[in-house]
């Protein structure tokens, strides 16, 4: 599996770690300012900085591969795509919830794994 997992349980698993952080903040960076360039219509900026999105992200998954961040066996792989599924369903009914309650102006709180999310409600027009 090349390098999958070859800095997990070292000393260098930490600073990876941070690599992989940092990758992703780099990634989200170039995504969040390709989607302002897009919204001032400038198509070739936001190719570039899409481009530059891409490769921090593949630095990023390079250094969770390193730390073996994500599973190497198929059945935890598909656990994990599973997972996600769930997750994506539930936050998706869940968010739907929190807006219809808020259009009617109900507060309340919703819990989503072990996250609780508070939400004050918006007056009734
Ligand atoms: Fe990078």
């Amino acid at each position: 599996m090349g390098v999958y997992g070859k800095t997990k349980g070292t000393e260098l698993e930490s600073f990876v770690n941070m690599a992989v952080s940092a990758e992703s903040m780099g990634g989200m960076m170039y995504y969040a300012l390709s989607d302002i360039a897009e919204r001032f219509g400038l198509k070739d900026v936001v190719e570039q900085l899409t481009g530059l999105g891409n490769q921090e992200m593949r630095h990023a998954v390079y250094y969770a591969t390193l730390n073996g961040k994500y599973p190497g066996d198929t059945e935890s792989f598909w656990k994990v795509i599973h997972g996600i599924g769930k997750a994506v369903f539930m936050g998706g009914r869940a968010c739907e919830r929190v807006r219809g309650n808020a259009r009617r102006g109900r507060a309340g709180r919703r819990r989503i794994g072990s996250t609780e999310i508070r939400f004050a409600g918006t007056p009734p027009r």
